[in-house]
């Protein structure tokens, strides 16, 4: 059936559009602006409204649909996929040397050449491919001329649009291959790691195998739960479309289609840049935020590149310039092991100090005992360790050669260093644990946790000074912080005055602590910083929280079944419920500036979108932002299409002049009380 001829699919299909460019609009703002503009209650209130159209008319149901980033039914396997065009590799340069060989060998050719440099990502590689601006196909890199069709797993990466923008300077071409790497940030890693190890399930050995690991899965719902981004660095086939003349030009086409690239990638035009390039890459590449292992060089015009072709499926016009390995070999002198928070016996690999990539490595988590066990870990091995993902030091592997014969296997006790409880190993879970929820060593962790920044932030308050004050039987849990005085404090040996009175400080200044930092500090497992925003987000407080049952918290975007699980569990269990009285005794009165009701419709301003710009001399911005918050209004930093009111203050920016250009209500001072006391 065709949507012209019947009125009422023609409307169903001009609205399922609508809302399919406003959820595409603000996924973008979310993920990758970071700038929302509506509630997760009002997206999720467009997607349920798509989710409903497209239900009743499921012909008009897309694979570009945003309905279906959620994931959908596991395949039964994964099938081949042949890329429309090959999948080259890249030819390696080691040294400076060898990256002036490249250039100097492409001179001879008497080119004068421009290069682009780009980050060399470390993860998976894949092919995507768009016909009439719509992905319809996703897949691995494979052999490069035939991989795997993990289609429906790209689609649940937010990071790759499912049709393609339509750019002011650039068309659409009618069919497009884009190459790029899928990645996972190393603060998602770390993060991803932690929330598996709580789970008690294995921890991926750095970011790639993580992206990778995420990438093969039959089941898309699991991948659409994964921090996957994706970098696009490369188009393949394109049919139609302005032409592009370079590689510059290629990135910038890239970037207005709503794909991210990459903020290092730059021009260089002569040699000396692109050492002076590979110098600089080298030096941030602690501080970006993606694992690389390089950079890569390639010829800016893309005519020269076609001239210079490639030969054994490595192209002439490009070259990755990889960095040092962070790998290093050294011997395991001890095994210790760690009880964490939640019990979980983590076993640290003690050995001998080595330097790799300008830092001292000599611990590193041996992460459970099947890690061990597979790896074959002993004691007194000599071992490969490298830095993957951030600092995180990680044994590679054993050198087998090196064994005298004298090393020893490594077991985990069975029962806890700390407080001898028997050790368990619960089905399905990797990690042993200690039961006994009054072990010390877990009630100096979970006080450390709470503590800490990121949660209720209390200087002062690190690993030591906890554990004297639980040796010292002064503190039993995190609420007995309150009870502290100078006279207790004083009586410690090493306590000075000084001290003392700092420490006391930072624990009253502690007790209106943002909502979301309390629930983060509470450390209810699978509830890292961000999942508590988003509950803050949808929770006034601890008690709304506490009563939400978990088919409501499932109903809550970013939020999956285990979370949910775990939160209503961790509300239900009466000494937690006596932990959260004690709190609330001891006078601990959260604030929540983030919440946005579900259902703005009470308050004058219930829905409304404020911009505020310029100085307003009758009461501050946050006040401002507040009473509008408290009448059901939302203020943003920008100002767009979905903006309501632009309130303009003395010497206001240039969201005014954009407030102007779109039409948007403007309101002075006077105007903004007098709409503010409107009942
Ligand atoms: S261009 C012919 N650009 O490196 C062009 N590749 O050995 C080939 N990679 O499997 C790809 N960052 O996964 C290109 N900015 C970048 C890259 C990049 C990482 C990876 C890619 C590929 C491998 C090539």
């Amino acid at each position: 059936m065709s949507a012209g001829n019947d009125p009422d699919i023609a409307a169903a299909a001009a609205r399922i559009e609508e809302l399919r460019e406003l959820i595409a609009y603000h996924n973008r703002r979310y993920y990758r602006l970071d700038d929302p503009e509506i509630s997760d209650a009002a997206y999720d209130r467009l997607l349920g409204e798509l989710r409903d159209w497209e239900e009743r008319y499921p012909e008009l149901v897309t694979a570009a649909s945003p309905t279906q980033r959620v994931g959908a039914a596991p395949l039964e396997k994964f099938t081949a996929f042949s890329h429309p065009s090959p999948m080259l590799s890249l030819a390696n340069a080691i040294t400076e040397a060898d990256i002036r060989v490249f250039h100097n060998r492409l001179l001879a050719g008497g080119n004068t050449i421009s290069y682009v440099l780009e980050p060399k990502l470390d993860g998976v590689a894949v092919n995507l491919v768009y016909e009439g601006g719509i992905l319809v196909a996703g897949a691995t890199r494979g052999d490069g001329a035939v991989g795997e069709d993990v289609t429906h797993n790209i689609r649940t990466i937010a990071g790759v649009p499912l049709t393609l923008a339509d750019g002011a300077t650039t068309e659409i071409p009618a069919r497009l291959e884009v190459r790029g790497e899928v990645v996972i940030a190393t603060a998602a890693f770390r993060r991803l790691n932690r929330e598996r190890e709580e789970a008690g399930e294995a921890s991926f050995a750095n970011p790639r195998n993580a992206a990778a690991g995420s990438l093969r899965q039959l089941d898309s719902r699991i991948t659409a739960r994964r921090p996957l981004d994706f970098f696009a660095y490369a188009v393949g086939i394109k049919e139609g479309g302005a032409e592009l003349k370079t590689q510059w030009e290629v990135l910038a086409a890239l970037k207005a289609w709503g794909f991210q690239v990459h903020p290092f990638a730059r021009l260089a035009e002569s040699i000396e840049s692109c050492l002076e390039g590979y110098r600089s890459l080298l030096a941030q590449r602690e501080e970006l935020n993606h694992e690389i292992d390089g950079m890569v060089l390639k010829v800016n015009e893309l005519s020269l590149q076609a001239e210079l072709g490639s030969i054994f499926r490595r192209p002439r016009w490009a070259l990755a310039c990889k960095f040092p390995a962070r790998q290093e070999t050294t011997v395991i002198e001890r095994i210790d092991v760690q009880v964490g928070r939640t019990g979980a016996l983590t076993p640290v690999a003690i050995m001998r100090p080595v330097r790799i990539g300008g830092v001292t490595v000599s611990r590193a988590s041996l992460h459970n005992q099947d890690e061990i066990d597979r790896k074959d870990i002993r004691l007194g091995d000599t071992v490969v360790v490298q830095r993957a993902g951030d600092v995180i030091p990680e044994v590679v592997k054993v050198v087998p050669g090196r064994r005298t014969g004298r090393e020893m296997p490594f077991l985990l006790p069975a029962s806890c260093p700390v407080c001898g409880t028997a050790v368990v190993r619960l089905p399905g879970e990797a990690a042993h644990r200690c039961i006994n929820i009054a072990c010390p060593a877990q009630v100096k962790e979970r006080i450390v946790h709470f503590a800490a920044r990121g949660g209720m932030d209390i200087e002062g308050l690190g690993g030591k000074m906890v554990s004297r004050l639980v040796d010292a039987a002064l503190i039993k849990d995190p609420a007995d912080i309150y009870s502290l005085t100078a006279v207790k404090l004083l009586a410690l040996e090493r306590t000075g005055e000084k001290s003392v009175g700092n420490l006391l400080l930072a624990i009253a200044a502690s007790k209106n602590p943002p909502l979301e930092k309390l629930i983060f500090a509470l450390g209810i497992r699978q509830v890292g910083e961000s999942m508590a925003k988003i509950l803050a987000r949808h929770y006034l407080g601890l008690k709304e929280l506490a009563d939400a049952d978990a088919d409501e918290l499932t109903a809550i975007r970013d939020l999956g079944p285990e979370a949910a699980g775990s939160i209503t569990r961790f509300f239900r269990e009466p000494a937690n419920k006596r932990f959260l009285a004690k709190l609330e005794a001891a006078g601990i009165a959260p604030v929540n500036s983030l919440y946005s009701p579900s259902s703005p419709t009470v308050g004058s301003l219930a829905g409304k979108i404020f911009v505020i710009t310029g100085t307003l001399t009758g009461m501050t911005r946050e006040e401002a932002k507040h009473r509008i918050e408290s009448r059901g209004g939302k203020t943003t930093e920008s100002v767009s299409k979905n903006t309501h009111y632009v309130v303009a203050g003395a010497s206001p920016g240039s969201k005014l002049e954009k407030a102007q250009a779109l039409g948007i209500s403007i309101l002075d001072e006077p105007t903004f009380f007098a709409l503010l006391e409107t009942p």
